[in-house]
């Protein structure tokens, strides 16, 4: 599907706008849908806030789950780094940040299933002004970053010998201790635990850190550009849903 076009509406573009909350959607009412100027650039105040987004920007529910899911990426390898660089090993302190790397690791699990979901059933925004190379470029980037949502988090947890605590609370046993590991890929298809975890270390410590990394570092870095350099609403329109309507 091309992007820009709204999906088969599942979610109607919803706005906040003023002291009362009005849900207002242009499909809803038979308003005209308006393409914006993408060559508009940043631009004065606005009052309203998109809950969803809308063909010009992102809403209040895909600017949260973003920042949730890129800040607990960000945290998580500062936090093992700090960890393997300045903590004594096999001390009580480096196994509390370790577990708080998990802890959040496998918690984050749930924010990009939301995600992909809030994402499925939302209009996705125009590309910002830019070439077709640059298009091609942000869409790789984030098609990349998706999966790396995904991939990252999950060889951690496939490879880990110890239980997890989702959302600090809720106790996940370790997957060698699942059906699945047990039945199917020990059972069925007689992959050893060690065979196994090496595969999803080595995908886990050596490949996602350096690929993961960079992906981010580009991708943030383009955000920047567009903001400092091309002065557009590319970064603005991800922090903040009163800019996602065609008025902002
Ligand atoms: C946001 C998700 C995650 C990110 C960005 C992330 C990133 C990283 C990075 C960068 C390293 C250091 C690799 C190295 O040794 O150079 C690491 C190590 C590790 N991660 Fe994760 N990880 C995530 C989730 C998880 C999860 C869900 C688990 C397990 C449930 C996990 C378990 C581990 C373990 C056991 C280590 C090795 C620590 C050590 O040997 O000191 N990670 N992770
Ligand atoms: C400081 C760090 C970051 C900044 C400044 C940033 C900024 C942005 C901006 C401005 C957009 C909108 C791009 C557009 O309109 O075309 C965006 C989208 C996106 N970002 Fe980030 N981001 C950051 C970190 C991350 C991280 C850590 C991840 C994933 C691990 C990530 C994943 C994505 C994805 C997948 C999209 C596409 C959203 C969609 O259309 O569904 N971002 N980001």
């Amino acid at each position: 599907m091309r992007r820009g076009r709204c999906r088969p509406a599942k979610l109607h573009h919803a706005v906040i706008s003023g002291p009362i909350d009005v849900f207002r959607s242009p499909h809803v009412h038979g308003m005209p849908d308006v393409v914006p100027d993408r060559t508009q650039r940043r631009t004065s105040a606005v009052s309203s806030i998109s809950i969803t987004n809308t063909r010009d920007g992102y809403g209040l529910i895909a600017i949260t789950l973003h920042w949730i899911v890129a800040a607990a990426f960000i945290v998580n390898y500062a936090l093992i780094y700090w960890t393997q660089w300045y903590v004594e090993p096999r001390t009580e302190e480096y196994f509390g940040l370790l577990s708080t790397h998990t802890a959040i690791g496998v918690s984050v699990v749930v924010f990009v299933f939301l995600r992909v979901i809030s994402r499925w059933m939302q209009p996705v925004p125009e590309d910002a002004p830019g070439t077709r190379l640059e298009h091609l470029g942000a869409h790789a980037v984030h098609i990349l970053l998706y999966i790396a949502m995904f991939v990252t988090p999950l060889t951690g947890y496939f490879g880990q010998g110890g239980p997890s605590q989702l959302f600090f609370a809720i106790e996940i046993p370790s997957f060698q201790n699942t059906w699945l590991f047990q039945t199917v890929i020990d059972g069925g298809l007689g992959i050893s635990w060690e065979s196994w975890e090496g595969v999803m270390d080595y995908i886990h410590k050596t490949i996602a850190p350096w690929v993961v990394g960079l992906l981010i570092l580009a991708h943030a870095g383009a955000a920047l550009f567009h903001h400092v350099v091309r002065r557009d609403r590319v970064l603005i329109r991800m922090i903040d849903p009163r800019k996602s309507s065609n008025s902002s």
